[in-house]
């Protein structure tokens, strides 16, 4: 092990052109706007076209992420895809983004901790760009989660989008670098989000299709109540790791869920609603891409500058959680 800095060297995100707006929804199925915006805070989310499957969209953040760097593609020796809409079982997603990047000396892997699951990733590259075994490492979340998204429900589909975001981590000496990490997560919650059709369980068949289980099911009000607790606990667990207290936070970046989520995770750890980035009222929920778009989203804007630390903080299907703190 070395005490080598590790850190984002390069960021980018991508969007689907393709706007759906809470209006579109009310066509589509019993639902408001009003309903919408105060259980949500929702208002538009990025779909993407039906030719566009979740590579194209890691493509995309990747390349801007890598242009960002200054790398070339066969720089990278390790990819990452977090997503719960790979493009097919395998090859994994990461693969075809090399193929289609040209980043012939990366290893490759998808990781699947759904909407914590960029979290997961960041860590793992971060542990192995820190013990020496790689040097820069793309790291993207990707979602299509429009492919899974039932468009009869109303409690789940006004929730959803597509996009995805990518890091490049590389070793640093602009002071930059990845501080504390805290992940966990509980399998005995798994039910309450989830996908059941279509894997080794309900392998895909007329009945599993009638049935509807090639969609995402969700328990929501459970899904809210473990998140806020969660959110919390890991936040607290991974700033005490950096030795740091919530006031040298220059910004937080949470999963983008629900605003009310948000805001009561902020609540709970004292932090003022002018420090916490949202990305929720324009995307939805991206799952594992909604964090690194977010944080790509307040560094070009500058809500995040060079030197500022970031609190990162997530919660997702599994139920699986996370915090990270990153200096940008
Ligand atoms: N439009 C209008 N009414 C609706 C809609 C809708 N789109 N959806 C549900 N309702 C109705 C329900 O049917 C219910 O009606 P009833 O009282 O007559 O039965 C009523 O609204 C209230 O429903 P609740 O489920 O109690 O609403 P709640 O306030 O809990 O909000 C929501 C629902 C937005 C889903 C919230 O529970 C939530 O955000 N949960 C957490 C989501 C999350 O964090 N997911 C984790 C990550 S996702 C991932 O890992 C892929």
């Amino acid at each position: 092990m070395t005490d080598a800095k590790v850190g984002i060297i390069g960021l980018g995100s991508y969007l689907p052109e393709k706007i759906l707006s809470n209006a579109d929804l009310e066509k589509m199925v019993d639902t408001t706007d009003q309903w919408i915006v105060e259980r949500t805070g929702i208002r538009t989310r990025h779909i993407a076209r039906n030719d566009q499957a979740t590579s194209d969209l890691a493509l995309e953040a990747s390349r801007r992420a890598l242009a960002d760097s200054g790398l070339i593609a066969t720089a990278l020796d390790l990819i990452i895809v977090a997503t719960v809409t790979p493009d097919m079982f395998f090859p994994s997603t990461s693969c075809i983004v090399q193929e289609k990047l040209g980043a012939f000396e990366a290893a490759c892997f998808d990781l699947n901790a759904a909407c914590t699951g960029w979290l997961y990733a960041l860590d793992v590259a971060w542990q192995c760009i820190r013990i020496g075994r790689y040097r820069n490492a793309l790291v993207v979340g990707a979602e299509k989660l429009t492919a899974i998204t039932d468009w009869q429900d109303r409690n789940t589909c006004v929730l959803f989008g597509d996009g995805a975001g990518a890091a490049i981590l590389g070793r640093t000496t602009d002071g930059s670098e990845i501080i504390s990490s805290y992940l966990g997560a509980d399998g005995r919650w798994g039910k309450l989000l989830y996908l059941p059709g279509g894997g080794s369980r309900a392998p895909a068949s007329h009945e599993t299709v009638d049935q509807r289980l090639h969609y995402l099911k969700m328990e929501g009000k459970e899904v809210f109540k473990q998140a806020v607790t969660a959110m919390v606990r890991s936040a607290e667990a991974a700033l005490e790791r950096a030795r740091m207290s919530v006031d040298e936070i220059a910004c937080v970046i949470p999963h983008q869920a629900n605003l009310r989520i948000m805001s009561a995770v902020a609540k709970k750890l004292g932090i003022p609603s002018e420090k916490l980035c949202i990305t929720v009222d324009h995307c939805g929920n991206l799952s594992a891409a909604s964090i690194p778009v977010a944080l790509d989203e307040a560094v070009k804007q500058g809500t995040i500058a060079k030197g500022d630390t970031v609190l990162l903080v997530a919660f997702g299907g599994g139920f699986t959680w996370g915090a990270m703190v990153v200096r940008i």
